[in-house]
């Protein structure tokens, strides 16, 4: 699988990721089965946060004998038990809370360092002290200290009843977080039918930010599907190819992305995303064609 530069962390990526909110419904022998077989597809970066159930306790049993197999990103603001079940409120940004979310990430997790540590759905307003408030600095701390090694941010989408949903604070937060120049990476959702960071994180990645989608074959909308038909976009689907996968392989063509985390809980729905991933990004044509199809529809990239 094709793998990419995650941004100025120094750190390469499989394109194809894996969302381990997913793990929320499942036990933990089912679990277990999953984690190893997202390894053993070639999948090296994995998504986590403290406030998805026991996801960070299942990684930490499932995989920690492979530690040195993938890039783990967890999150941090988290307001949790210690069975990862969310406060309230459900996030504190606060010097205190980043240092009690690390150390039991760390020891729920079973390793001496995070890869990429990231503000769990925060936005510039929420930071009073801007890209100098405590909380940045004490990412960089840890940073400083080895325990973590990239730092970054990863916007909240929201509910349906958000202005903003589905592609969440990321349009009002993400050029202004980028340009603060303290963040390594920024998790934005953004696929096919969800296209309204498109320019923004195109933008975010030439400044040297390491971009990670999330939602790419979410389906946001019940209507998602008949917008896929709508748009004239089952044409453009290789014989026998799944919207699912002509969907991975649109987010491939997006030359900012480094990593697109997709979740599931379904051993099958896994081997299906990867062979998509593995089938390589749409060609310049399809992917110009989609594009103006979407376009037609009203699905379209943001205009900043
Ligand atoms: N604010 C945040 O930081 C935030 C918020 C949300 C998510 N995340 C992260 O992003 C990751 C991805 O989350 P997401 O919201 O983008 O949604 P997602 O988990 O990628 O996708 C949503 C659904 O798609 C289904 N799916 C996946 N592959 C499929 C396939 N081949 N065929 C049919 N269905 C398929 C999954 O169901 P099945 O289990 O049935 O396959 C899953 O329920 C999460 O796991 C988490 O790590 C971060």
């Amino acid at each position: 699988m094709e793998k990419r530069q995650l941004g100025r962390t120094g750190l390469y990526v499989t394109a194809l990721g894996y969302g381990a909110m997913e793990l929320r419904n499942l036990e933990e022998r089912a679990s277990v089965r999953l984690l190893n077989a997202v390894l053993d597809s070639g999948i090296t970066y994995i998504d986590t946060s403290p406030d998805y159930c026991l996801s960070e306790t299942y990684i930490g049993k499932a995989i920690v004998h492979r530690r040195d197999e993938f890039i783990l990103a967890t999150k941090c603001g988290c307001h949790v038990d210690g069975r990862g079940t969310p406060q309230d409120p459900d996030h504190i940004w606060s010097r205190e809370r980043l240092l009690a979310n690390a150390e039991q990430s760390l020891r729920l997790l079973q390793t001496d360092h995070i890869d990429v540590w990231q503000l769990h759905g925060t936005r510039p307003g929420w930071l009073a002290g801007g890209r100098h408030d405590e909380v940045i600095q004490t990412m960089q701390e840890l940073k400083r200290q080895g325990k973590v090694r990239a730092i970054g941010i990863s916007f909240r989408n929201g509910g349906p009843g958000d202005a903003m949903y589905p592609a969440g604070y990321s349009l009002e937060g993400l050029r202004e977080f980028a340009e603060w120049g303290v963040f390594d990476v920024i998790q934005v959702v953004y696929g096919g039918l969800t296209r309204q960071n498109e320019i923004a994180l195109a933008k975010a990645a030439e400044l040297g930010i390491g971009m990670i989608a999330r939602g790419v074959v979410k389906r946001y909308f019940p209507n998602y599907d008949e917008l896929f038909e709508q748009a004239g976009l089952t044409d453009l689907c290789e014989v026998g190819e799944s919207p699912n996968s002509f969907l991975i392989r649109f987010a491939l063509a997006h030359p900012g992305i480094s990593t697109m985390i997709v979740g599931t809980s379904n051993p099958d729905h896994l081997v299906e995303n990867v062979a998509a991933a593995s089938g390589g990004k749409l060609s310049d044509e399809v992917y110009a064609e989609a594009k103006r199809r979407l376009d037609a529809v009203g699905i379209v990239a943001d205009a900043l």
